[in-house]
C-alpha cells in the first residue's frame, strides 16, 4: 500500500485536527526539549512556512535517528495533526513514526541556518531552491506562468508552439547561437568557407531570439494567438537584466493596431500582478519584508493607476530638459538606456510608461512605418526599477514597404520569402509584443539580479548546472 502524502501547505491550513497524516520534506531545524522530546521543522517546498513536528523520546529510533537530525536531512513522518501549544504556529504534527530517507552531513552541507549571499547561492544552484528566497521565487514564478496562460485563454487566444531552432533572425541583430552538428575541429569547406549544405539542416540554423515571426503566421490564420517559450540571445551583456536564455511571452493579434496592442499589454500586466497578489500572499509578504520593502504597495499602485503613454519624441524632450546628468547622452535617434527609462517611470510619472513611435533606425525591420517615414509603430512598456519589460509593435503589412525595410537593414529577403508572402495573400493589420518573463518575475519579487529569478541562469561564461 502506498501512503498518501500530505503537503505542508495544506496541513498548515487544515481545520481537521486529530487527522492522521504522512508528510515528507527536508529538515530546517531541530530543537530538543528537556521534557524528553524534540521539535523538528520541515519544509517540503509547498510553502514558505514549514511544519513543526513533535518527536517524543518514546519513538523507537529517537536516540538513533531523531537526535542526529540536522539541517538538510530528508525525512518522512507520520502523526496526528494537533493544535500547537507553542507560539509561532497554529498546528503541529505529533509524530508516531519518523523515517530518515537521506542524511546531510552538517560539516559538508553548505546551506546552514544563516543568511547566504545571492552570489554564493548562484554557485550552488542545485541546493538554492531549498532556501526561503528561492523557494518563494519558484512558487511566484509558477503562479505568474499560470496567470499568463489564464489571461490569454480567458480571452480566446490560442497557445502556439513556435520553433526553438530557426533559420531566421527575427530581431535582425545577429545575436544568435548557431546550431550545428559540424565537428568544429574539421568543418567541411567550400570555396574557403563553411559548407552549410553539408550541415544537419543543409543551411545555417540558430536558436530562436523570438517566436514572433512564426506567431504572425498563426495570427494571420487564427486571429489571436500567443507563444510562451525559451528564447536565446548571444549578446555579451553582463547586466542584472540580461540572460543568454530567457523566456518570452508573445501575443500576436490579427486585425489589431497599435492602440489595441498597448491596451492588451496594460491589461495583461495588471491581470498578472493581481493574480500574484491574490495567490502568493505569504511569499509576497516575504519579499516585502526581506528583499524589496514596499514592493506590495508598488505592485498595487501599478494595478490601480493608468499607464502613461507618450511618444519617443515626447519622452526625449522630457529627458533633454531633465535636471540630471545621465551617463548616456539623449539625442533623437539613439536608443534609450535603462537609466532614461527608469527616470521616466520613477521620477517623472511614478507609474509604468508606454513609449511609442520610435525612430525606425533603432527598431527591427518588421515594425510598421508611420506616415512620417521616420518613425515606426513600436511600443515599449517601461516599469520602475527594471526599465523595458515589454517590446512590441504593429507589424508592417504592406509588401513593398516591408521589402524596402529588409533591403535597408541588409536582411536577406530570400530567406524570408514566407514572411513576405503573408503580405501578398490576405494581408491584414496585426500587432503583438514580447514580454521578458524573467524581467516580470524580477519586477514582481523585487529581486535585484535576473540571475536569481530563473532556476539555472545562462550568461556569458556561465552554463553550469
Ligand atoms: O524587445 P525585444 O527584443 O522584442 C522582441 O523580441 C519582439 N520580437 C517581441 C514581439 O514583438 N513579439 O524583446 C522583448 C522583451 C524585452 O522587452 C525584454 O523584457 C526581454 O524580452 N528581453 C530580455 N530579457 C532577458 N534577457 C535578455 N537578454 C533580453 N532581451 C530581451
Ligand atoms: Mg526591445
Amino acid at each position: 500500500m502506498t501512503l498518501q502524502q500530505s503537503r505542508v501547505v495544506d496541513l498548515l491550513a487544515s481545520e481537521d485536527l486529530g487527522a492522521k497524516h504522512t508528510v515528507a520534506g527536508w529538515v530546517r531545524t531541530r530543537r530538543d526539549s528537556k521534557g524528553g522530546f524534540s521539535f523538528i521543522e520541515i519544509n517540503d517546498g509547498s510553502s514558505l512556512r514549514g511544519l513543526q513536528l513533535v518527536a517524543d523520546q518514546e519513538l523507537p529510533n529517537y536516540d538513533a535517528d531523531v537526535l542526529r537530525l540536522q539541517t538538510g536531512c530528508a525525512i518522512r513522518a507520520t502523526g496526528t495533526l494537533v493544535a500547537s501549544q507553542g507560539k509561532g504556529q497554529r498546528v503541529e504534527l505529533r509524530t508516531t513514526e519518523i523515517e530518515v530517507l537521506g542524511w546531510a552531513d552538517p560539516e559538508a552541507y553548505p546551506l546552514q541556518k544563516k543568511r547566504h549571499s545571492f552570489e554564493f547561492l548562484r554557485s550552488i544552484a542545485h541546493l538554492r531552491p531549498r532556501t526561503n528566497t528561492f523557494g518563494a521565487i519558484a512558487r511566484v514564478r509558477n503562479a505568474i506562468s499560470m496567470a499568463v496562460h489564464r489571461f490569454f485563454q480567458e480571452r480566446g487566444f490560442f497557445y502556439i508552439h513556435t520553433p526553438v531552432i530557426t533559420g531566421s533572425d527575427c530581431e535582425g541583430a545577429g545575436e544568435m547561437f548557431r546550431v550545428t552538428t559540424f565537428d568544429l575541429d574539421d568543418v567541411p569547406q567550400k570555396d574557403g568557407q563553411a559548407d552549410f549544405e553539408r550541415d544537419f539542416f543543409a543551411r545555417p540554423a540558430n536558436l530562436t531570439v523570438s517566436g514572433q515571426l512564426e506567431a504572425e503566421i498563426y495570427a494571420l490564420a487564427m486571429g489571436n494567438v500567443y507563444t510562451f517559450g525559451p528564447t536565446f540571445r548571444a549578446e555579451n551583456s553582463n547586466t542584472a537584466r540580461h540572460l543568454a536564455e530567457f523566456w518570452m511571452v508573445e501575443p500576436e493579434m490579427a486585425f489589431c493596431e497599435l492602440d489595441g496592442n498597448v491596451a492588451l499589454a496594460e491589461a495583461f500586466l495588471k491581470y498578472v500582478l493581481n493574480q500574484v497578489l491574490d495567490q502568493c500572499e505569504e511569499d509576497m509578504q516575504f519579499f516585502n519584508r526581506w528583499i524589496a520593502p514596499s514592493i506590495i504597495d508598488v505592485l498595487k499602485s501599478v494595478v490601480e493607476k493608468d499607464f502613461e503613454r507618450l511618444t519617443y519624441t515626447e519622452a526625449l524632450k522630457i529627458l533633454a530638459e531633465a535636471d540630471v546628468s545621465f551617463e548616456f547622452p539623449v539625442e533623437w535617434g539613439t536608443d534609450l538606456q535603462s537609466e532614461h527609462e527608469r527616470y521616466l517611470c520613477e521620477k517623472v510619472f511614478d507609474r509604468p510608461v508606454v513609449l511609442t513611435d520610435y525612430p525606425k533606425e533603432i527598431k527591427p525591420f518588421y515594425m510598421k512605418v508611420n506616415d512620417d517615414g521616420r518613425t515606426v509603430r513600436a511600443m515599449d512598456v517601461l516599469v520602475p526599477k527594471i526599465g523595458e519589460i515589454i517590446g512590441g509593435s504593429q507589424r508592417e503589412d504592406d509588401y513593398d514597404t516591408l521589402l524596402g525595410r529588409m533591403k535597408e537593414t541588409n536582411l536577406p529577403s530570400d530567406d524570408y520569402w514566407w514572411y513576405l508572402e503573408l503580405r501578398r495573400f490576405g494581408s491584414a493589420p496585426h500587432s503583438g509584443f514580447g514580454l521578458g518573463f524573467e524581467r516580470l518575475v524580477q519586477f514582481v519579487t523585487g529581486m535585484a539580479n535576473i540571475r536569481d529569478v530563473i532556476p539555472f541562469p545562462r550568461t556569458p561564461g556561465n552554463v553550469s548546472f
